[in-house]
């Protein structure tokens, strides 16, 4: 395929001349960066960022990030930035990490919804990082599925849902992190975490001393039993079938919780670690990982919801994890692809 790179198995980055190329003329580019394959425009031309929605089926009110791939870029898109953001960004750059910060007017508000900041990251990806470099202009990039889909972490998940909507496609193989990043806005000199990521509450306390994890992010790991109504607002990363979370910080209480609903359905899937899924007598099955490697399971989560439908089972029920660390986030992961379906055994 003429619009296709492959660079799984090189470093010859030189290539990604054409898809800078192809950003700055205003097209779309399905590209891999180190948390999820992001679905890339020149951020400061509104009609290439129109295509983004479009393609994605996204609601005109959730504003994009802007990727740059170096300092320099900054001060053109983002302003009144103050000496704890400077601090973070110099801390999680390149990563993991977005922040929301005040911008300026060149920023097209279509990126930023009409709001009066912006939302930036610096991608560690090369591939990504390359990309930009080439582009020569910040590119807005949400993750790569469509809207209410798991964000997708490697080409194959995502070439039948996107392919014929995308200008050029690059092959990254699997992404490292596996979970979008963390994004935090300083308020009233805090740092708070508006979405969880492998950037943690931890690592940015350590950084500058404090930390405010958004309450709904807490509320939703904290409430049992919330189940939204069909249809709601952002819809996220739910399989069609209907899944229930179970978690329990005593691991046998969780596996009994699970065999019980297990044996209300005629064909389940369950969902869990590599060390508990000999507990569950049932014929499908998905590991995610090890539970002594979060990490590993971030990396997994998303390709494994989407093998889900494929079993076409009549209840998926997932394994929830210890909320520490990379955790909260996977955690607020599965909340949404359980439509808030959450059961604290
Ligand atoms: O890891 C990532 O962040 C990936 C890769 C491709 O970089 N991108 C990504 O983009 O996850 P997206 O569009 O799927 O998620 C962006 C998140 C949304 O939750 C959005 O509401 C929030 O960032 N966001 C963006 N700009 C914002 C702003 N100005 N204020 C508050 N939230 C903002
Ligand atoms: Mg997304």
């Amino acid at each position: 395929m003429e619009n296709y790179l492959d660079l799984k198995n090189t470093t010859d980055y030189s290539k990604l001349k054409v898809a800078g190329e192809i950003i700055k003329d205003g097209g779309l580019v399905l590209f891999p960066t180190e948390t999820v394959y992001g679905l890339g425009a020149n951020g400061l031309d509104e009609n290439a960022v129109k295509k983004i929605y479009k393609a994605k089926g996204r609601a005109q009110d959730n504003p994009l990030i802007l990727h740059v791939s170096n300092f320099d870029m900054i001060p053109k898109i983002a302003q009144n930035i103050s000496d704890i953001e400077y601090t973070l960004m110099k801390t999680f750059w390149p990563g993991p990490f977005t922040i929301i910060l005040e911008r300026t007017d060149i920023v097209p508000d279509i990126v930023t919804a009409g709001l009066d900041t912006v939302g930036i990251r610096m991608p560690s990806g090369i591939i990504a990082n390359k990309l930009i470099s080439y582009a020569d202009v910040p590119i807005a990039a949400p993750s790569a599925n469509v809207s209410g889909r798991p964000s997708g972490t490697n080409i194959s998940d995502v070439f039948e849902e996107l392919s014929d909507k995308v200008d050029y496609i690059v092959d990254g193989g699997e992404c490292e992190v596996g979970l979008e990043s963390t994004v935090v806005r300083v308020v009233d000199g805090i740092p708070n975490i508006l979405r969880p990521g492998k950037i943690s509450p931890e690592d940015i306390k350590k950084a500058v001393g404090t930390v405010k994890i958004d309450e709904h992010i807490l509320k939703d790991i904290e409430t049992d039993e919330k189940v939204l109504s069909p249809g709601m607002k952002y819809r996220h990363y739910a399989p069609k079938a209907d899944c229930i979370l179970v978690y329990s910080e005593d691991n046998e209480k969780m596996i009994k919780k699970i065999q019980e609903i297990t044996q209300k359905y005629t064909n389940p899937l369950v969902i869990s670690c590599n060390e508990n899924a000999k507990y569950y007598d049932v014929k499908n099955k998905i590991l995610y990982g090890s539970k002594e490697n979060l990490n590993e399971i971030a990396q997994n989560i998303f390709k494994d919801l989407r093998k889900v439908d494929s079993f076409k089972p009549d209840i998926v029920i997932i394994e929830g994890v210890k909320n520490d660390g990379i955790g909260l986030a996977i955690m607020n992961r599965l909340i949404r692809a359980c439509e808030y379906h959450f059961i604290k055994a």
